[in-house]
């Protein structure tokens, strides 16, 4: 079990993640102005917020707000592999929040890390994949009373809440902030499409450029991958099951077929779909030597890894940091980035800043509103358009941009149905 009051890889590499986390800080203007007046106000005075997400320099800007707001806030990691340990180790040294998250860690610390954040009993939580929540409604069910809600980061997290309240096994209010369109719209497109381009640069060093890119799945993130790999000068093809999504795909000029024609073609392929066993036996038998595999979903779930540890004549882990060779039974090699984990955050360092500025500020906006007045309904709530507002007009002044507004004449008229052609 983890340490007494954190469990983190080296508090000497605080020094190193503080001076990340207040560059990170520079970038993050939003975020930093509902600090101060978070520190003022203090909104989130006597909450326990166990926050479960990737420990990152832009979550640390987070739990630096949700302090300053008056929480007492623990941390855990949401994903093995993405947890910056400098990081881990300056919110610990130097900002006084208990972190429990390990780069790396192994899938028992990943889960002992859970348990050792949902011990503190949390009155408010967050997570990126509802791991916590989903603990929080096996292990530790009989916490599940005292919590006030929870706030989702990411489009997986959702899903899963929203089947649990199909079920009628949701038994806490939950705010799915992925769903907010200073979220989804900004961090799923902008970020995902730069951070997991990085990624595949990062741990490859491949030019993009006259490669074939493969994206599967055309949702936000999607989009934004494959926008980023045209500007790279990639061609690039999409693959989808939604009908509506492949059109747009298709008359955005991208090309779109099905996954078993792409394997024949593609040289990088990148999975954003959200589902399971999206490169699998059928597609690696036909892919090209040398083609490049990464997974840029929440879940490790997308590309048959099982299957190319078992099948693989050869494998060779790490050929250089962060890419694994799997020699197949036809011989050609391919190549799998961050063992198949989430590859902006395993082989890069996620969104940049600029865009969790968004996100971040959102999630801050939304604790507060959980935390004040009656507590909410258990089920699956929007974030109030207000918040949207607030933090999409705090962005704009952040960046020196102004915008019209309605004249009275024009307010009548969009409400008026009465003039015509
Ligand atoms: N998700 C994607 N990028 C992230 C980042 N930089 N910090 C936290 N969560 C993220």
């Amino acid at each position: 079990m983890p340490k007494n009051g954190h469990d983190v890889r080296d508090l000497a590499l605080a020094p190193l993640g503080a001076k990340r986390i207040e560059w990170a800080d520079r970038q993050m203007p939003v975020l930093r102005l509902i600090r101060e007046r978070f520190a003022k106000d203090q909104p989130l005075k006597g909450q326990r917020l166990g926050a479960c997400l990737h420990v990152t320099c832009e979550t640390a800007n987070l739990l630096r707000t949700l302090k300053a707001g008056g929480a007492e806030v623990i941390c855990c990691a949401s994903n093995p592999l993405s947890t910056q340990d400098d990081v881990a180790a300056a919110l610990v040294a130097e900002y006084g929040i208990p972190v429990y998250a390990i780069h790396d860690e192994n899938r028992d610390t990943y889960y002992n890390h859970l348990r050792a954040t949902l011990s503190q009993r949390p009155t408010i939580t967050m997570d990126d994949g509802a791991d916590l929540v989903s603990l929080l409604h096996t292990e530790f069910r009989e916490q599940a009373a005292d919590v006030r809600a929870s706030m989702e980061e990411t489009t997986t997290g959702v899903i899963r809440l929203r089947a649990m309240q199909q079920e009628g096994a949701l038994r806490i209010p939950v705010v799915a902030v992925n769903d907010a369109q200073t979220k989804h719209l900004f961090d799923n497109r902008y970020g995902t499409g730069q951070s997991t381009l990085d990624g595949i640069i990062r741990a490859t060093g491949v030019l993009i450029a006259g490669s074939v890119v493969v994206v599967a799945g055309f949702g936000w993130c999607g989009r934004g991958i494959a926008s980023r790999a045209r500007g790279l000068g990639a061609e690039v093809i999409v693959t989808e099951v939604d009908p509506i999504r492949a059109l747009e795909a298709a008359m955005e000029g991208f090309r779109v077929m099905p996954m078993i024609e792409a394997a024949k073609i593609g040289d990088i392929f990148i999975s954003a779909t959200g589902d399971r066993s999206v490169l699998g036996p059928p597609h690696f038998n036909l892919m090209k030597d040398g083609a490049i595999l990464c997974n840029a979903g929440h879940f490790d779930v997308e590309i048959d890894i099982a299957y190319l540890n078992d099948s693989s004549s050869r494998v060779e882990r790490n050929i250089t940091q962060n890419v694994d060779a799997y020699v197949l039974p036809n011989r050609r090699t391919i190549y799998v980035l961050g063992q198949g984990r989430l590859v902006n955050l395993a082989c890069a360092e996620g969104h940049p800043a600029q865009v969790m500025d968004m996100s971040f500020a959102t999630q801050a906006l939304a604790a507060r509103w959980a935390a004040l007045g009656e507590p909410l309904p258990v089920r699956v709530h929007e974030v109030p358009q207000e918040i949207e507002n607030e933090v999409a007009s705090l962005k704009l002044a952040a960046m020196g941009i102004r915008i019209d507004t309605l004249t009275d004449e024009q307010k009548k008229y969009l409400s008026s149905w009465r003039t015509g052609t």
